[in-house]
């Protein structure tokens, strides 16, 4: 049985104290082992969010990271220096990322590779635009975006692969896929997963829906069939929202 995972996208919010607040305010929180809970601080926070919750069963990712092992990329975050204050987890290809930051699908296969070269565990981040689904091409972009970036690996890679799937429209607008279509989408891409691979990995894949998950929308779309819980953004910088969320996967 696939575990549920709630995943909290701090994106670039909270200086050193909110951080310490808000991770202080999550561990006095009790979470059923039966749900993965993971953070996301920026990338200054990382070794203090892992040192608060090496305790907790509270998961600590980073947002990002450079395929290179190291040398002249100025501003930049290795898998090994991640690896170095214990994070084993990164979030790759989140939209913001793909749209304001170059991160293509060809720049997302060197990262996932580096990743894996590291032993690390990657969230996997694609969705469409409004007007993919306006002009009916969600299926296919999707299909694109994880072909791109996870078609060339082998089978047992994939036991480091969560998936993540964030249409564009649904993140921060408020506006939220509703649960039909997020399942739809998910059992598609298990389906296309099943189609390259087999089943038994397809069924074993984590697919995460994000976008717009809140308290109050979170129970219906994680009862869907295929959806394995959600990847949360703004919901995530309140401890009692992302609770909230948590009890709901
Ligand atoms: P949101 O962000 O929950 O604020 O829509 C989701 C995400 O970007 O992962």
């Amino acid at each position: 049985m696939r575990k549920k995972i709630v995943a909290g996208n701090w994106k670039m919010n909270n200086n050193k104290s909110e951080t310490t607040d808000l991770i202080e305010s999550l561990k006095k929180l009790t979470f059923s082992s039966q749900v993965r809970v993971m953070i996301s601080p920026a990338f200054t926070h990382l070794a203090q969010a892992k040192e608060m919750t090496s305790e907790s069963h509270l998961e600590v990712a980073a947002q990002n990271m450079n395929a290179s092992k190291s040398g002249a990329f100025t501003g930049e975050i290795s898998a090994s220096m991640l690896q170095s204050i214990g994070v084993n987890l990164v979030i790759l290809g989140h939209s913001e990322r793909r749209a304001y930051y170059n991160d293509s699908d060809l720049a997302l296969k060197g990262k996932v590779t580096a990743a894996l070269n590291n032993d690390m565990e990657i969230i996997f981040c694609f969705g469409e635009q409004l007007s993919d689904r306006k002009s009916n091409n969600h299926f296919d972009v999707v299909k694109s975006q994880i072909s791109a970036g996870l078609f060339d690996l082998n089978s047992k890679a994939w036991s480091k692969i969560i998936l993540a799937y964030e249409p564009v429209w649904a993140i921060g607008t408020g506006e939220t896929a509703t649960p039909d279509q997020a399942q739809e989408m998910h059992a598609y891409i298990r389906s296309i997963i099943a189609k390259k691979y087999d089943h038994s990995l397809a069924d074993a894949v984590s697919i995460l829906y994000g976008g717009s998950v809140k308290p109050a929308n979170a129970s219906a779309i994680f009862s869907q069939r295929d959806v394995d819980g959600g990847l949360i953004g703004g919901a995530a910088l309140k401890a009692d929202d992302f609770y909230a969320i948590i009890q709901s996967a």
